[in-house]
This record gives structure tokens, sequence and C-alpha cells, in this order.
């Protein structure tokens, strides 16, 4: 009886640690942890990014596509944070009216891609690599290669990379009006306060 609860016991503690070492989930960890995101616990997170997975993984370069499905797999995967989910977007688009947030994502998009591309494209090259190379049978390559992928990811994205790339969209990119609604809302989602992009002051 002993023998088998301990077994048992050995048994969820590898499974444990091993659901929490692909790179996926450590790249929801480090999210959450480092970059402070806070709206989300990496558990959801991963659930999000699971929705999303399919259609990157299908058109990586297409950002219309993927921007679609994921405001869909963010609204539809919210659990019990839906409501707060829609009520944080339909305030954010009152404060950006007569632009709302998806004009506003749409157009950020484009410089934030030009600003990140080495970043961007060297994430992109391992996948479309792996795409090329790996054998697997389709579903286990898909897994085996967005694994590559969120662990090349992971490495590269740091606190100081974000911050400073916020700071160049939000100088160059953001109307002082978009900036009013960002400080009002980003708090919302993310430690603003770890980031010195937080402290610019539109005219
Ligand atoms: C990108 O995706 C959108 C939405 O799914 C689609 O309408 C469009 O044709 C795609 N663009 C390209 C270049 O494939
Ligand atoms: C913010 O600026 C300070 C002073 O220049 C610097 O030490 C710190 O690393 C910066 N923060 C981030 C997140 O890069």
């Amino acid at each position: 009886m002993c023998r088998s609860f301990v077994s048992l016991f050995i048994f969820v503690l590898v499974g444990l640690s091993h659901a929490t070492t692909t790179n996926r989930d450590a790249t929801m960890v480090m999210i959450c942890d480092k970059l402070g995101l806070t709206f989300y616990t990496a558990a959801e997170l991963t659930t999000i990014a699971k929705c999303i997975e399919p259609q990157f993984y299908k058109t990586p370069n297409n950002n219309t596509a993927i921007l679609s499905v994921g405001k869909n797999c963010i609204l539809s995967n919210s659990g019990n944070k839906a409501l707060q989910a829609m009520s944080l977007y339909s305030n954010a688009n009152n404060c950006l009216s007569p632009d709302s947030l998806d004009t506003v994502v749409t157009k950020l998009v484009p410089p934030i891609q030009t600003m990140t591309s080495t970043l961007v494209n060297k994430v992109k090259t391992t996948l479309s690599d792996c795409k090329k190379t790996n054998t697997q049978t389709a579903d286990a390559k898909q897994e085996t290669c967005l694994q590559k992928t969120y662990g090349v990811a992971k490495a590269a994205i740091t606190l100081t990379y974000v911050d400073n790339t916020c700071k160049k969209v939000v100088n160059q990119h953001v109307s002082s009006a978009w900036w009013t609604c960002g400080k009002k809302y980003i708090p919302s989602v993310i430690k603003m306060d770890k980031y010195n992009c937080s402290k610019i002051v539109k005219a």
C-alpha cells in the first residue's frame, strides 16, 4: 500500500516536472514572471497559445490571419476572465475612439515587426527549417517544430529587449491620445512599471 503510494507520488512528480519543462510552458512562465504579464496565468496563456498555434504554424507570415485568430482565441479562451477581457477591450475602444484597438494594433504591427525583424526572422527561420527537415507525422512534427520555435523565442526575448522596443514604438508611432489610453489600460494587463517605457510623457 505504502509502496504503491510512493510510486504514485514519484509518478506524479515526474509527470509534473515533465509538464512544466516544455519550451511552450517555460515561455508562458517567462512572460508572466519576467515580462510582468498579470492578466493571465501562465497556464491560461498556454491554452490561448495552443489555440493560435495551428494558424501561426500554417501561415507564419500572414499577420492578418494570425491577429484575427489570436483575437478570437483570447476572447474564447479567457475562461472566468472573458467578461473582464471583453470589458477591457470595450473600454480601450471607447478611450481610443474614433480609432479602435484593432486599428491601433493593425497600425503598430508593421513598425514593431521592422524593429524586431532580427528576432522575428530568427524565430521564423527556426520554424521553417524545422518544417522542411522534420520527418515525423504531421501532429508530432508540428509540436516538435513549435517547441523548437518557443525555445528560440524564450532565449531571445528579455525585459530590456521589450522595454527598448516599447520606447521606440511609443516615441515614433504612438500618438499622445493613444498613449493616454495605453497608460490607463495597459496596467490592467501587465506590470507596466517594470518598464522605463512607462515613464514616457507625450506632449
Ligand atoms: C492572409 O489571411 C487572410 C485572412 O485569413 C486572407 O484573407 C488572406 O488572403 C491571406 N493573405 C495571404 C497573402 O495569403
Ligand atoms: C531602465 O533604465 C535603467 C537606467 O538606465 C536601467 O538600469 C534598467 O535596466 C532599465 N530597465 C529595463 C527594463 O531595461
